[in-house]
């Protein structure tokens, strides 16, 4: 017979060698080894009739052999638990169910959402307005002129009754300044309108988000600082910005602001036209004409404004080439949102 060392050393190779591959599989195990006649049952026994120095040097590797063994089992059991009664029909109830079809939220709601929620960690909050407008909030009361090119049919869904369907989300300023006092922090997201060709770059409607700040001593360094924020929490932590001078009927000064490019880093590609820059969004410091325009003293109160396209940093964000997408309700495009990815 093999010396009870080489014996107790082999059953421990065999036994963390053990993977049960069914319940059946570890009973016929369990009753192999720990069984009244298993092989590790009968080490026990034959251990009884050894001299104390070998019982000394061998009780311990044999304790140990046994738990592992039990071990083994028990872990077996909890693995497959036996199957309740009723499991004895055709129906195989430890069986995964049928995952549930989830939809998945649309691109633009998601990045309505990611932009909404960085300035709201800010201390901006969100007004809504209608997106059947008349010509003093669209227009007027931004300080647009009679003759401006917005104004004309072929820029303007105009509607019967000095009406038309607002041609940006600007008009949500004009209704909050006029219905509240400063100070304001808010934002205004929704969709806006433009009788304008559908193409890959536009679309007779798309949506916009606007931001704007009234309070006593609001500086154009405040207004750069937010938009740096948003920038960064938007495209990342090395993103960049840049102001760059420009018109609207509404802020003075006014400007257009580029992010540095999220595609190339800057080292030249075709989205930013290998100039290094993307532009997102306009802005500037509400002209005092137009505070005025809502009964606010612009000798009290300054203020800035933004305001960008929804689908822009949607496509920027997602690498999306065409704005059709967004509109077009292809399954095969929505269903890539489904992860919900903000
Ligand atoms: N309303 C502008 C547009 O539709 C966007 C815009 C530009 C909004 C500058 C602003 C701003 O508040 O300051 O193109």
């Amino acid at each position: 017979m093999q010396p009870m060392e080489e014996r107790v050393a082999q059953l421990m190779r065999e036994v963390e060698a053990f993977l049960p591959s069914s319940a059946e599989d570890a009973e016929q195990f369990r009753i192999r080894t720990l069984g009244r006649n298993g092989s590790i049952t009968q080490l026990f026994d034959d251990f009884k009739a050894l001299p104390p120095e070998q019982k000394k040097a061998l009780g311990q590797p044999l304790n140990q052999l046994k738990n592992l063994a039990q071990e083994k089992v028990q872990l077996a059991a909890a693995a497959s638990p036996r199957k309740p009664a009723a499991a004895q029909s055709s129906e195989d109830i430890t069986r995964p169910g049928e995952p549930g079809h989830l939809g998945a939220r649309h691109p633009l709601s998601l990045t309505r959402e990611h932009i909404l929620s960085i300035f709201q960690r800010i201390g901006f909050s969100v007004a809504e307005g209608p997106e059947i407008e008349d010509d003093f909030h669209n227009f007027s009361a931004l300080n647009f002129p009679e003759d401006h090119p917005a104004r004309d049919m072929q820029d303007t869904f105009f509607l019967p009754g000095n009406l038309a369907l607002r041609t940006h989300t600007s008009s949500v300023q004009v209704r909050v300044m006029e219905n509240g006092k400063p100070p304001f922090r808010m934002l205004a997201p929704g969709r806006v309108y433009r009788n304008e060709a559908i193409s890959a770059r536009a679309h007779c409607q798309f949506h916009q988000v606007e931001g704007f700040v009234v309070d006593k001593g609001v500086s154009f360094a405040e207004l750069k600082e937010t938009l740096l924020f948003f920038s960064r929490e938007m495209f990342g932590v090395h993103t960049q910005i840049r102001l760059r001078p420009s018109y609207f009927p509404f802020t003075e000064p006014s400007a257009e602001m580029d992010v540095s490019c999220m595609f190339c880093h800057q080292k030249g590609c075709n989205i930013c036209k290998h100039s290094g820059w993307v532009e997102i969004l306009g802005c500037g410091m509400i002209d005092p004409a137009v505070l005025q325009n809502v009964g606010i003293d612009p000798e009290e109160y300054c203020g800035f404004a933004f305001g960008m396209g929804i689908e822009r940093i949607a496509m920027l964000r997602y690498g999306v080439n065409d704005l059709r997408h967004f509109f077009e309700n292809d399954q095969r495009f929505l269903q890539q949102f489904s992860g919900g990815i903000e």
